[in-house]
Protein backbone atom coordinates (compact mmCIF):
# COMPACT_ATOMS: atom_id res chain seq x y z
CA UNK A 1 0.00 0.00 0.00
CA UNK A 2 1.15 3.32 -0.53
CA UNK A 3 2.33 5.68 2.12
CA UNK A 4 0.14 8.36 -0.07
CA UNK A 5 -2.83 7.26 0.55
CA UNK A 6 -3.46 4.59 3.19
CA UNK A 7 -6.99 5.00 4.01
CA UNK A 8 -7.64 4.75 0.22
CA UNK A 9 -9.05 2.03 -1.82
CA UNK A 10 -5.75 -0.14 -3.18
CA UNK A 11 -5.32 1.93 -6.28
CA UNK A 12 -2.87 1.72 -8.51
CA UNK A 13 -0.04 0.39 -6.44
CA UNK A 14 1.97 -1.94 -8.33
CA UNK A 15 1.65 -4.73 -5.23
CA UNK A 16 -2.04 -4.50 -5.83
CA UNK A 17 -3.89 -3.24 -9.17
CA UNK A 18 -2.00 -4.02 -12.72
CA UNK A 19 -3.68 -7.81 -12.78
CA UNK A 20 -7.09 -6.49 -11.63
CA UNK A 21 -7.57 -2.60 -12.24
CA UNK A 22 -11.12 -1.84 -11.42
CA UNK A 23 -12.73 -5.37 -10.01
CA UNK A 24 -11.97 -4.49 -6.56
CA UNK A 25 -13.39 -0.98 -6.92
CA UNK A 26 -16.61 0.54 -6.00
CA UNK A 27 -18.93 2.41 -8.12
CA UNK A 28 -19.65 3.00 -11.64
CA UNK A 29 -21.68 0.39 -13.08
CA UNK A 30 -20.15 -0.73 -16.31
CA UNK A 31 -22.07 -2.30 -19.09
CA UNK A 32 -21.63 -5.48 -17.97
CA UNK A 33 -21.40 -5.35 -14.72
CA UNK A 34 -17.87 -3.97 -13.47
CA UNK A 35 -17.12 -1.10 -11.79
CA UNK A 36 -15.11 1.79 -12.43
CA UNK A 37 -13.52 4.16 -9.70
CA UNK A 38 -14.22 7.92 -10.72
CA UNK A 39 -10.77 9.21 -11.52
CA UNK A 40 -10.46 13.54 -11.13
CA UNK A 41 -6.98 14.49 -12.32
CA UNK A 42 -5.84 18.21 -11.94
CA UNK A 43 -3.71 19.15 -14.50
CA UNK A 44 -1.86 22.29 -14.14
CA UNK A 45 0.31 22.85 -17.39
CA UNK A 46 3.37 24.66 -16.95
CA UNK A 47 1.36 27.02 -14.25
CA UNK A 48 2.35 27.09 -9.93
CA UNK A 49 6.04 27.01 -9.18
CA UNK A 50 7.09 24.86 -5.96
CA UNK A 51 5.92 27.38 -3.52
CA UNK A 52 2.92 27.77 -5.04
CA UNK A 53 2.32 24.25 -5.61
CA UNK A 54 2.59 23.64 -1.86
CA UNK A 55 0.30 26.28 -1.07
CA UNK A 56 -2.08 24.32 -3.53
CA UNK A 57 -2.43 21.48 -1.96
CA UNK A 58 -1.57 21.90 1.52
CA UNK A 59 -5.30 24.00 1.09
CA UNK A 60 -6.35 21.04 -0.41
CA UNK A 61 -5.18 18.88 2.11
CA UNK A 62 -6.92 21.02 4.48
CA UNK A 63 -10.11 21.06 2.78
CA UNK A 64 -10.45 17.19 1.75
CA UNK A 65 -12.76 15.04 3.70
CA UNK A 66 -12.46 11.52 3.94
CA UNK A 67 -15.95 11.26 2.01
CA UNK A 68 -14.64 13.40 -0.77
CA UNK A 69 -12.20 10.61 -1.60
CA UNK A 70 -13.80 7.71 -0.45
CA UNK A 71 -15.51 6.91 -3.62
CA UNK A 72 -13.45 9.35 -5.91
CA UNK A 73 -9.82 9.20 -7.08
CA UNK A 74 -7.77 12.31 -7.22
CA UNK A 75 -4.66 13.03 -8.93
CA UNK A 76 -2.85 16.65 -8.96
CA UNK A 77 -0.57 16.73 -11.94
CA UNK A 78 2.07 19.81 -11.55
CA UNK A 79 5.42 20.80 -13.19
CA UNK A 80 8.43 18.42 -12.78
CA UNK A 81 9.83 21.07 -10.33
CA UNK A 82 7.28 20.71 -7.99
CA UNK A 83 6.93 16.83 -7.80
CA UNK A 84 9.20 16.20 -5.27
CA UNK A 85 7.96 19.08 -2.84
CA UNK A 86 4.38 17.92 -3.54
CA UNK A 87 5.24 14.11 -3.07
CA UNK A 88 6.78 15.52 0.56
CA UNK A 89 3.55 17.40 1.49
CA UNK A 90 1.45 14.53 0.44
CA UNK A 91 3.38 11.50 1.82
CA UNK A 92 4.16 13.74 5.26
CA UNK A 93 0.67 15.05 5.71
CA UNK A 94 -1.13 12.11 4.92
CA UNK A 95 -2.98 13.78 2.02
CA UNK A 96 -5.39 11.56 -0.03
CA UNK A 97 -4.64 12.61 -3.41
CA UNK A 98 -2.21 10.84 -6.21
CA UNK A 99 0.65 12.26 -7.62
CA UNK A 100 0.54 12.84 -11.04
CA UNK A 101 3.03 13.94 -13.90
CA UNK A 102 2.35 15.90 -17.38
CA UNK A 103 4.18 13.91 -19.58
CA UNK A 104 7.90 11.67 -19.55
CA UNK A 105 10.37 10.63 -22.14
CA UNK A 106 10.21 6.73 -23.11
CA UNK A 107 13.65 5.58 -21.93
CA UNK A 108 14.44 5.31 -19.18
CA UNK A 109 17.61 7.12 -18.89
CA UNK A 110 20.21 8.38 -21.74
CA UNK A 111 21.35 11.65 -23.80
CA UNK A 112 17.83 12.91 -24.15
CA UNK A 113 18.76 16.68 -22.75
CA UNK A 114 15.53 18.47 -21.39
CA UNK A 115 13.71 15.20 -20.64
CA UNK A 116 12.23 13.17 -17.58
CA UNK A 117 11.89 9.14 -17.57
CA UNK A 118 9.28 7.15 -16.48
CA UNK A 119 11.84 5.23 -14.20
CA UNK A 120 12.28 8.66 -12.28
CA UNK A 121 8.69 9.52 -12.16
CA UNK A 122 8.12 6.08 -10.41
CA UNK A 123 10.71 6.62 -7.88
CA UNK A 124 8.95 10.06 -6.88
CA UNK A 125 5.92 7.58 -6.11
CA UNK A 126 4.13 9.33 -8.67
CA UNK A 127 1.07 7.03 -9.85
CA UNK A 128 -0.78 8.95 -13.31
CA UNK A 129 1.17 10.10 -16.27
CA UNK A 130 -1.23 12.18 -18.72
CA UNK A 131 -0.08 11.05 -22.09
CA UNK A 132 -0.39 12.64 -25.49
CA UNK A 133 -2.10 15.32 -24.16
CA UNK A 134 -3.17 17.61 -27.28
CA UNK A 135 -0.96 20.16 -26.06
CA UNK A 136 2.24 18.16 -26.43
CA UNK A 137 1.09 16.39 -29.50
CA UNK A 138 0.98 20.56 -31.11
CA UNK A 139 3.17 22.53 -29.40
CA UNK A 140 6.47 20.20 -29.04
CA UNK A 141 5.53 17.25 -32.57
CA UNK A 142 4.63 14.29 -29.92
CA UNK A 143 4.07 12.05 -32.96
CA UNK A 144 1.38 8.58 -32.39
CA UNK A 145 4.61 6.86 -32.29
CA UNK A 146 6.19 8.61 -29.40
CA UNK A 147 2.53 7.97 -27.67
CA UNK A 148 2.71 4.75 -27.84
CA UNK A 149 5.92 4.56 -26.79
CA UNK A 150 5.89 6.79 -23.73
CA UNK A 151 2.31 5.15 -22.75
CA UNK A 152 4.34 1.51 -22.74
CA UNK A 153 6.89 3.02 -20.79
CA UNK A 154 4.38 4.20 -18.36
CA UNK A 155 2.61 0.83 -17.96
CA UNK A 156 5.99 -0.83 -17.80
CA UNK A 157 6.98 1.08 -14.01
CA UNK A 158 3.36 0.37 -13.69
CA UNK A 159 2.12 3.73 -13.25
CA UNK A 160 -1.16 4.78 -15.09
CA UNK A 161 -0.98 5.98 -18.16
CA UNK A 162 -3.54 8.98 -18.84
CA UNK A 163 -3.42 8.78 -22.62
CA UNK A 164 -5.91 12.05 -24.21
CA UNK A 165 -7.38 11.41 -27.22
CA UNK A 166 -9.64 14.76 -29.33
CA UNK A 167 -10.91 15.63 -32.21
CA UNK A 168 -10.16 19.38 -33.46
CA UNK A 169 -13.39 22.24 -34.44
CA UNK A 170 -12.49 21.41 -37.78
CA UNK A 171 -12.67 17.85 -37.57
CA UNK A 172 -15.67 17.78 -35.81
CA UNK A 173 -17.23 20.29 -38.12
CA UNK A 174 -16.74 17.97 -40.88
CA UNK A 175 -17.97 14.58 -39.31
CA UNK A 176 -14.18 13.18 -38.82
CA UNK A 177 -14.79 12.99 -34.78
CA UNK A 178 -14.89 9.49 -34.54
CA UNK A 179 -12.55 8.67 -37.25
CA UNK A 180 -9.71 10.85 -34.95
CA UNK A 181 -10.43 8.87 -32.01
CA UNK A 182 -10.51 5.67 -33.24
CA UNK A 183 -6.98 6.16 -35.37
CA UNK A 184 -5.49 7.99 -31.62
CA UNK A 185 -6.89 4.69 -30.02
CA UNK A 186 -6.02 2.56 -32.38
CA UNK A 187 -2.02 3.56 -32.50
CA UNK A 188 -2.11 4.01 -28.94
CA UNK A 189 -3.48 0.69 -27.82
CA UNK A 190 -3.24 -1.66 -30.86
CA UNK A 191 -0.68 -4.78 -30.11
CA UNK A 192 -1.39 -4.05 -25.90
CA UNK A 193 -3.31 -7.12 -24.02
CA UNK A 194 -6.26 -6.91 -22.70
CA UNK A 195 -5.25 -6.66 -19.41
CA UNK A 196 -2.98 -3.93 -19.99
CA UNK A 197 -5.71 -1.92 -21.86
CA UNK A 198 -7.76 -2.18 -18.76
CA UNK A 199 -5.19 -0.29 -16.60
CA UNK A 200 -5.49 2.68 -18.77
CA UNK A 201 -6.97 5.22 -18.46
CA UNK A 202 -8.44 7.35 -21.93
CA UNK A 203 -9.27 11.00 -21.29
CA UNK A 204 -11.66 12.46 -24.07
CA UNK A 205 -10.83 15.71 -24.76
CA UNK A 206 -12.22 17.86 -27.56
CA UNK A 207 -9.63 20.53 -28.47
CA UNK A 208 -12.22 23.02 -29.16
CA UNK A 209 -13.03 22.55 -25.55
CA UNK A 210 -9.47 22.98 -23.72
CA UNK A 211 -9.21 26.38 -22.26
CA UNK A 212 -12.08 27.96 -24.18
CA UNK A 213 -14.74 28.03 -21.24
CA UNK A 214 -16.65 25.89 -24.43
CA UNK A 215 -16.99 22.55 -22.60
CA UNK A 216 -18.59 19.61 -24.43
CA UNK A 217 -22.51 19.37 -23.57
CA UNK A 218 -23.03 16.17 -21.49
CA UNK A 219 -25.00 14.38 -24.09
CA UNK A 220 -21.53 14.71 -26.58
CA UNK A 221 -19.22 14.03 -23.50
CA UNK A 222 -21.26 10.99 -23.21
CA UNK A 223 -21.53 9.72 -27.30
CA UNK A 224 -17.54 10.41 -27.67
CA UNK A 225 -16.59 8.58 -24.27
CA UNK A 226 -19.26 5.89 -25.06
CA UNK A 227 -17.56 5.95 -28.65
CA UNK A 228 -13.98 5.36 -26.90
CA UNK A 229 -15.15 2.42 -25.20
CA UNK A 230 -16.96 0.72 -27.99
CA UNK A 231 -13.40 0.92 -29.91
CA UNK A 232 -11.63 -0.17 -26.91
CA UNK A 233 -13.88 -2.98 -27.20
CA UNK A 234 -12.85 -3.57 -30.42
CA UNK A 235 -8.94 -3.37 -29.59
CA UNK A 236 -8.77 -4.93 -26.83
CA UNK A 237 -12.21 -7.09 -25.89
CA UNK A 238 -14.91 -5.96 -23.97
CA UNK A 239 -13.55 -7.36 -20.32
CA UNK A 240 -10.99 -4.31 -20.93
CA UNK A 241 -13.34 -1.90 -22.10
CA UNK A 242 -15.37 -2.36 -19.10
CA UNK A 243 -12.74 -1.53 -17.01
CA UNK A 244 -11.46 1.12 -18.88
CA UNK A 245 -11.90 4.69 -17.37
CA UNK A 246 -12.95 7.35 -19.54
CA UNK A 247 -12.63 10.91 -18.41
CA UNK A 248 -13.64 13.84 -19.97
CA UNK A 249 -11.79 17.27 -20.04
CA UNK A 250 -12.01 20.25 -21.78
CA UNK A 251 -13.68 23.64 -19.80
CA UNK A 252 -14.72 21.45 -16.64
CA UNK A 253 -15.66 23.71 -13.72
CA UNK A 254 -17.56 23.42 -10.64
CA UNK A 255 -20.32 24.32 -12.59
CA UNK A 256 -20.78 21.81 -15.23
CA UNK A 257 -18.64 18.68 -13.30
CA UNK A 258 -21.83 16.91 -12.19
CA UNK A 259 -23.98 17.08 -15.10
CA UNK A 260 -20.55 15.61 -17.05
CA UNK A 261 -20.11 12.99 -14.66
CA UNK A 262 -23.81 11.87 -14.21
CA UNK A 263 -22.87 10.05 -17.85
CA UNK A 264 -22.75 6.82 -17.70
CA UNK A 265 -19.43 6.22 -19.75
CA UNK A 266 -17.94 9.63 -18.17
CA UNK A 267 -15.90 7.82 -15.24
CA UNK A 268 -14.05 11.04 -14.68
CA UNK A 269 -12.66 14.51 -15.63
CA UNK A 270 -9.21 16.05 -16.25
CA UNK A 271 -9.46 19.42 -15.27
CA UNK A 272 -6.53 22.08 -16.51
CA UNK A 273 -7.37 25.70 -15.07
CA UNK A 274 -10.06 25.19 -12.69
CA UNK A 275 -7.60 22.36 -11.11
CA UNK A 276 -5.38 25.78 -10.34
CA UNK A 277 -7.61 26.54 -7.14
CA UNK A 278 -8.29 23.80 -4.36
CA UNK A 279 -11.96 25.15 -3.26
CA UNK A 280 -12.71 25.01 -6.81
CA UNK A 281 -11.16 22.10 -7.28
CA UNK A 282 -12.31 20.43 -4.58
CA UNK A 283 -15.72 21.52 -5.33
CA UNK A 284 -15.02 19.62 -8.70
CA UNK A 285 -14.12 16.33 -6.70
CA UNK A 286 -17.61 16.62 -4.73
CA UNK A 287 -19.34 17.09 -7.74
CA UNK A 288 -18.06 13.58 -9.13
CA UNK A 289 -18.97 11.50 -6.56
CA UNK A 290 -20.95 8.57 -7.63
CA UNK A 291 -24.54 8.75 -7.65
CA UNK A 292 -27.40 6.65 -7.62
CA UNK A 293 -28.84 5.38 -10.27
CA UNK A 294 -32.20 7.90 -9.27
CA UNK A 295 -29.49 10.74 -10.34
CA UNK A 296 -28.98 9.76 -13.81
CA UNK A 297 -31.07 12.16 -15.34
CA UNK A 298 -31.06 14.69 -17.77
CA UNK A 299 -32.03 18.19 -16.37
CA UNK A 300 -35.94 18.54 -17.71
CA UNK A 301 -36.15 14.44 -16.56
CA UNK A 302 -35.06 12.42 -19.19
CA UNK A 303 -33.52 9.31 -18.20
CA UNK A 304 -30.42 8.85 -19.90
CA UNK A 305 -29.78 6.75 -22.43
CA UNK A 306 -28.93 2.93 -21.70
CA UNK A 307 -25.33 2.31 -22.46
CA UNK A 308 -24.93 0.24 -25.82
CA UNK A 309 -23.93 -3.34 -24.79
CA UNK A 310 -20.01 -3.96 -25.95
CA UNK A 311 -19.44 -4.64 -29.52
P1 LIG B 1 -9.00 23.20 -19.26
O1 LIG B 1 -7.83 22.18 -19.69
O2 LIG B 1 -9.78 22.54 -18.15
O3 LIG B 1 -8.28 24.43 -18.80
O4 LIG B 1 -9.85 23.41 -20.47
C1 LIG B 1 -8.03 20.79 -19.74
C2 LIG B 1 -6.78 20.08 -20.21
O5 LIG B 1 -6.13 20.56 -21.14
O6 LIG B 1 -6.40 19.04 -19.66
Amino acid sequence: MSPVDPDLPAEGSPASSPASPASARTSRPGPDGATRRPLVSGNWKMHHDHIEALHTVRDLGLRLRAEDVAKVDVSVHPPFTDIRTVQTLVEGESIPVSLGAQHCNDHDRGAYTGEVSPQMLARLGVRYVIVGHSERRRHFAMTDEAVAATLRAVLRHEMTPILCVGESESERAGGRTEARLSAQLDSALRGLEGAQVARVVVAYEPLWAIGTGNAATAVDAEDACLFVRQTVAGLAGSDAAASLRVQYGGSVNPQNAADLMAEPDVDGLLVGGASLNAAEFLEIVRASRPVTSARRHRPGGQPVRTPAADP
